[in-house]
């Protein structure tokens, strides 16, 4: 049984993006908390406006992102989402700072599993960020040893059961 934290969410759901969400997102990824969790160097408007487009955009698109907005208790809170072709497929997910240790982003990414089909799945994650690799631990991702060096540690979900050595979508 999952043990609730006294400011857990009550409510965590995944809608899809809309244009007006993206502002709160741009505020996400600008704080240098996160930032420095996440080993990740923020973008400008203008690079922020673009990447968005290349992810909202042209369906065909090769990176074939699906994106969600993150609520939690009606609020929008952060966004989860996967993209690039199905062998190397990676999913990301970014949490306002205000709304971390509620378990949000774990009840996200079991949200996002349940509707994204590819697998496997894999997650980079900076070592010292302890926080996704506990998400990604309690989500079902393993380290994959093959591919992880001592800057980035990189996470893969595999179907249950499924045989490492075999296909890489079976
Ligand atoms: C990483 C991030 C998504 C976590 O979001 P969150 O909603 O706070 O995550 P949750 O509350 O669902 O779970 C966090 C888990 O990490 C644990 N945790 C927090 N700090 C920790 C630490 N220093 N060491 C070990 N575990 C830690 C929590 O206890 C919790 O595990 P538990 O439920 O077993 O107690 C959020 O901090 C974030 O968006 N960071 C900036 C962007 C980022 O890092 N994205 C991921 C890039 S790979």
């Amino acid at each position: 049984m999952r043990r609730e934290r006294p400011n857990s969410a009550r409510e965590v759901s995944l809608r899809p993006v809309a244009a007006a969400d993206l502002d709160a997102f741009f505020a996400h990824q600008a704080d240098p908390i996160a930032c420095e969790l996440a080993g990740f160097t923020s973008r400008d408007r203008a690079s922020f406006d673009a990447h968005w487009r290349r992810l909202l955009g042209d369906p065909g698109e090769r990176l074939a992102a699906v994106i969600a907005a993150v609520i939690a208790d009606g609020e929008l809170v952060g966004n989860i989402g996967a993209w690039g072709p199905a062998d190397e497929r990676l999913v990301g997910y970014w949490i306002a700072r205000e709304h971390w240790h509620r378990g949000i982003a774990t009840r996200a990414l079991t949200a996002f599993l349940a509707r994204e089909p590819v697998r496997p799945l894999f997650a980079h994650v900076v070592p010292s960020n302890a926080p996704s690799i506990r998400v990604l631990e309690k989500c079902g991702f393993v380290l994959d040893t093959r591919a992880t060096n001592a800057e980035e540690l990189t996470f893969r979900r595999d179907r249950p059961g499924a045989d490492r050595g075999a296909s890489p979508t079976a």
